[in-house]
């Protein structure tokens, strides 16, 4: 079977975009993989959270992978702070990572720009972090979305450089895996770019009804088109991306019409996508409710999780020392 890898960064809840973009791929490939799925808790710490929301921010991950359907008896699932060798590894390989090609990474330019209070050496170093992640298990697939894809090239030149250097086949170089056909964004509500949990954009997992009603008739629209078969705006357009994920054919194809015609209704349509999109959350709010007062059950799930990372963990830590010549005396 093959190694499949993939984390999420525990900044906040999850929702609608981290579901479509990533946890409902994961679930299927949970079924004919070898899966090991975690809670990036490190690479949360490059924006210093407070120590009071730590731990309250992981929770969140663990039970919104619970209760998406991760299930702990086909995956591993574990908390990135709890497989020590992952910090272990990340060292080794920052001695080949150099300084200007962290530096010019899409990913860290941006941080710098948007927090230029905070460039710390971590935020310059998150791809050999995230290439530790993958790499400790020496994974083959990992699902990611397009902001990913320099992270894991770079993980790929980090696993070749260290075989070049070290004269070795070590590692393999993973490629990103997504299923058939391109993932799917979702926009946010605003009519910006993406769903995020930082933008005031989203619709989490565990939303109420209420919440999702309210979020989505605030969304923007305007007046209407004036033209039949006009362009979309991109507000407009966001809400009908959504609603093509969430909703049948048969409505979609209803408001397309209406919106060509010149007749659409935004209240109405707004209205039904609320409704698809409770439809998609509401079992999954369920059990968040139910798995979020069950610490036992979250003890139990991230030291499993941790012991069965830790046996592929430990044996690649353990090749890696002696393959960069560390020896007992
Ligand atoms: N950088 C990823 C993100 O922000 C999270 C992540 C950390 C990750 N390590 C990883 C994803 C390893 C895939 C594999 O979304």
């Amino acid at each position: 079977m093959d190694i499949v890898l993939s984390g999420i960064r525990s900044t906040g809840k999850l929702h609608l975009g981290n579901y479509y973009g990533a946890l409902r791929n994961f679930i299927r490939m949970q079924e004919d993989n070898r899966c090991y799925f975690f809670i990036a808790d490190i690479h949360s710490l490059t924006t210093h959270p407070e120590p009071k929301m730590l731990h309250e921010n992981v929770k969140n991950v663990l039970v919104d992978y619970l209760a998406a359907g991760i299930d702990p008896e086909k995956s591993v699932i574990y908390v990135q702070s709890d497989l020590i060798e992952t910090s272990e590894l990340y060292l080794y390989l920052n001695m080949h990572a150099y300084l200007g090609e962290l530096s010019k990474t899409a990913s860290f330019k941006e941080k710098a720009r948007k927090q230029p209070e905070n460039i710390n050496a971590g935020l310059l170093t998150y791809p050999t972090l995230m290439a530790a992640d993958i790499l400790i298990h020496n994974s083959d697939k990992v699902p990611v979305g397009k902001d990913q894809e320099q992270h894991l090239e770079m993980t790929r030149k980090f696993a070749r450089r260290f075989n070049n250097f070290y004269e070795v086949e070590y590692f393999k170089e993973p490629v990103a895996y997504n299923f058939g056909n391109e993932l799917v964004k979702i926009p946010g509500l605003d009519g910006s770019g993406k769903m995020g949990k930082s933008e005031g954009n989203a619709i989490y997992l565990s939303d109420t009804p209420k919440e999702i009603e309210k979020k989505v008739k605030r969304a923007l629209t305007d007046s209407g088109p004036t033209m039949p078969n006009s362009v979309m705006p991109d507000y407009i357009e966001n809400l009908f991306t959504i609603l093509r994920v969430v909703s049948t054919p048969e409505v979609v194809k209803h408001y397309e019409d209406k919106w060509n015609s010149c007749d659409i209704r935004y209240g109405d349509m707004k209205m039904q996508l609320a409704e698809d999109i409770i439809k998609v959350t509401s079992p999954i709010r369920k059990r968040i409710l139910e798995i979020e007062k069950d610490d036992d059950y979250l003890k139990k799930v991230t030291r499993e999780g941790a012991e069965k990372a830790r046996e592929s963990a430990s044996k690649t830590i353990k090749d890696v020392r002696s393959i960069m010549g560390f020896k007992k005396f």
